[in-house]
C-alpha cells in the first residue's frame, strides 16, 4: 500500500513561531520545526493566520521552504475579530473544515496543536474528535537543549478511541459492571432476559427521556427503576432523588396535590404550601409505579410537566419548574387503557418511546438456579448463616421450580419468600429433601388459591367473538371449555404463557411438546386467532 501523504493543519504561533535575523534558527519554532523532521516529510501545511500576522505567516513560509522544499505550505488567512472567543473560532474552524476537499485515501491530516490559543487548541480537538476534521492530533515539542536545526519531537494522537485497547477495554469493563449492577449480580442465563437488561443499561446512562417498565407483580419492576437511578447518580449523571410513588394509591382531591403541589389555601386542608413530588424529583428521577391508575385529571397535568418541564401546582397562578426522569411501572397493558378511553393516547406515546416488558419468572425458567443462589447468599449474608441445600433436594426443587405447574404468579417475591423458608427452617445449615417436599407442597397450596384458574372472572361474550350463528351451534359441551379456555388467554400475557397454564398437567409428564401450538390449533378449529383475543 502507497504510504498516505501526510498534510499538517495547524495555526500560526505569533510568539513561538516568531524570531528575526539569523538568530531565529537557534530557537525552537513548532511549525517550523514540524519540516525539519528528516524521517518524516509534510507534503502540505495548512498554516492558519490572522490577518494581522500576515508577515510573520510569510516569514515561516519562506522558512520552511529552505529547510524542507518538499512542503507546500497554503497560507489560510482567517478574519477572527477575537481568537479568544470560543463562538467564533470554532465557527470559523468548522466552517473552513466543512468546504476543505479532505482527500482520506490518499492524505492523512495532522491538526498541530502546539500552537495558537488555547480556544483554538480546544477547537482543533473538537473538530479532530467529531471527525469534522478527518485526522490524528500532532504535539510538537523543542529538544531538550536548544540548538541549530534541531527539531525536537512531535507525538501524533489518535483520537479514535476504539483504537485505544487499554481504554476500550477498560470501556467494556465498565459496562458489564453496570449490567451486573442492574442484575444486582446475578448470572442470568435467559438471552431474552439478557438482552433486555443490556439495552437498558444503555438506555439508562445515554437517555433523560421517559422509561416504561411493564411486567407481572414482582418481576422486578421498581427494583430496577431504583438500580437505574442509582447508576446515573454514581456517573454523576443526576443530582437529584429518587422519588417514588404508586399510583394506585392516590385518590381524589388529594392526588394532585401530592404529585403537583398546592398552595397554602387552595382548598381546605392545605394549611400550608407544599412541594409535591414532581418538584421533590427535581434533577433525580420520579418513579410512577402503576401509572395506568392515574386519574385523568393528572394524565394531562403529567404530560405538560415532562413535555414543559414546568407545570402549575394546584391553586397557584405561576408556574413552577422541574426536570427530572420519568420512570413509569405498569402491570396492565396500557395498550388496552388507550383503546378503552381510560389512558390517554398523547401520554401513552410520550411515555411509550423506551418501554421495556419484564418477562416473569416462569416465563425464564433458566434463571431459576442463579436467582435461588443469589437468594441464599444474601440470606446467608443477612443471617451470618451459610445454607446449602442437599444434592437430591436441590435437584427435587429445582425440578419442580422450573416445570410448568411452578406459575410464580408473585416471582421474585414468591421465589424469595420460598428460599428464605428453605433456609430458615434448615437445620445444620442443610436444606433435606423433606423439607424441599414440604415447600412444593406450600407453594402448590398457594397458587392454587391465587393462581390463574381461580381468578377467572371476567366476561367472555362468545357470541360476539364467534358470531352469533356459529356460536349457536354449539354443543353446551365445546361452549363451556371454550369459554374457560378464553378466560385463561385473555389474562395470559402471551400465547406460551396460555399454552403453559392450560397444559401443565402433560407438560410435566412430558407429553406435549409444543403447548402454544397446540392450543393455537384449538382456537384455529374455532375460527378464532391468538391476536382477536384482546391481545
Ligand atoms: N434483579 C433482581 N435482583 C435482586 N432482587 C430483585 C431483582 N428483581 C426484583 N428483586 C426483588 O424482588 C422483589 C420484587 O421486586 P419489585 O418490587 O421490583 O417488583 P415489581 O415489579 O415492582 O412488583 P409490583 O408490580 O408488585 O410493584 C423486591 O424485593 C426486589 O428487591
Ligand atoms: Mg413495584
Amino acid at each position: 500500500m502507497k504510504k498516505k501523504s501526510i498534510i499538517v493543519i495547524g495555526f500560526l504561533g505569533t510568539q513561538l513561531d516568531a524570531g528575526q535575523g539569523a538568530g531565529r534558527w537557534n530557537k525552537w519554532r513548532p511549525t517550523v520545526s514540524l519540516a525539519q523532521h528528516e524521517d518524516m516529510v509534510v507534503s502540505r501545511m495548512e498554516l492558519l493566520y490572522t490577518l494581522r500576522h500576515k508577515a510573520l505567516a510569510e516569514v515561516v513560509k519562506a522558512d520552511i521552504a529552505t529547510v524542507s522544499p518538499e512542503t507546500t505550505v497554503n497560507l489560510v488567512p482567517l478574519d477572527l475579530e477575537d481568537p479568544w472567543d470560543f463562538g467564533e473560532v470554532y465557527t470559523r474552524l468548522y466552517d473552513w473544515a466543512r468546504a476543505y476537499a479532505f482527500d482520506t485515501e490518499r492524505e492523512q491530516y495532522w491538526t498541530h496543536i502546539t500552537t495558537g490559543t488555547h480556544v483554538a487548541q480546544i477547537c482543533m480537538f473538537l473538530l479532530s474528535e467529531s471527525r469534522v476534521v478527518p485526522g490524528v492530533l500532532a504535539q510538537t515539542s523543542p529538544p531538550k537543549k536548544q540548538r541549530e536545526g534541531e527539531a525536537g519531537t512531535c507525538t501524533l494522537i489518535d483520537l479514535d478511541l476504539s483504537r485505544y485497547d487499554v481504554i476500550a477495554r477498560r470501556f467494556d469493563a465498565e459496562q458489564r459492571d453496570a449490567v451486573a449492577f442492574l442484575k444486582s449480580g446475578i448470572a442470568t442465563r435467559n438471552a431474552r432476559f439478557n438482552a433486555l437488561i443490556d439495552e437498558i443499561e444503555r438506555v439508562a446512562v445515554r437517555s433523560r427521556a421517559p422509561i416504561l417498565l411493564v411486567g407481572p407483580t414482582g418481576a422486578g419492576k421498581s427494583f430496577l427503576a431504583r438500580r437505574m437511578f442509582e447508576l446515573k447518580q454514581a456517573r454523576h449523571q443526576m443530582t437529584g432523588p429518587f422519588v417514588e410513588v404508586n399510583c394506585a394509591t392516590l385518590r381524589g382531591d388529594g392526588a394532585a396535590s401530592t404529585l403537583f403541589g398546592h398552595k397554602k389555601g387552595s382548598f381546605t386542608g392545605a394549611a400550608s404550601d407544599r412541594a409535591g413530588l414532581l418538584r421533590t424529583a427535581n434533577q433525580g428521577a420520579l418513579f410512577l409505579d402503576e401509572i395506568g391508575e392515574l386519574g385523568p385529571d393528572e394524565q394531562a397535568m403529567l404530560l405538560k410537566a415532562i413535555e414543559e418541564k414546568r407545570f402549575f401546582p394546584v391553586g397557584a397562578d405561576k408556574e413552577v419548574e422541574s426536570d427530572f426522569q420519568l420512570i413509569a411501572g405498569t402491570n396492565r397493558d396500557l395498550r388496552s387503557d388507550v383503546a378503552e378511553g381510560r389512558f390517554r393516547e398523547d401520554l401513552f406515546a410520550r411515555i411509550n418511546l423506551w418501554t421495556y416488558d419484564l418477562p416473569g419468572l416462569a416465563q425464564r425458567p433458566e434463571d431459576i438456579e442463579p436467582n435461588v443462589d443469589h437468594l441464599l447468599a444474601i440470606h446467608a449474608a443477612e443471617n451470618h448463616r451459610v445454607v446449602r441445600f442437599n444434592a437430591e433436594a436441590r435437584a427435587g426443587y429445582l425440578r419442580f421450580a422450573q416445570s410448568g405447574e411452578a406459575i410464580w404468579s408473585g416471582n421474585f417475591r414468591d421465589l424469595s419468600a420460598s428460599v428464605t423458608r428453605l433456609a430458615t427452617l434448615a437445620d445444620g445449615g442443610r436444606i433435606p429433601v423433606a423439607l424441599v417436599e414440604a415447600e412444593i407442597a406450600r407453594l402448590r397450596w398457594l397458587w392454587k388459591h391465587g393462581g390463574p384458574t381461580a381468578t377467572l372472572s371476567g366476561d367472555v361474550d362468545l357470541d360476539a367473538l364467534l358470531g352469533k350463528e356459529r356460536a349457536a351451534a354449539l354443543d353446551l359441551f365445546d361452549r363451556l371449555q371454550l369459554d374457560a379456555v378464553v378466560r385463561v388467554c385473555k389474562q395470559a400475557r402471551s400465547l406460551s404463557d396460555a399454552g403453559r397454564q392450560l397444559f401443565q398437567a402433560s407438560r410435566a409428564q412430558r407429553s406435549v411438546v409444543n403447548d402454544a401450538d397446540r392450543l393455537r390449533k384449538y382456537l384455529a378449529k374455532h375460527g378464532l386467532d391468538w391476536n382477536q383475543l384482546g391481545h
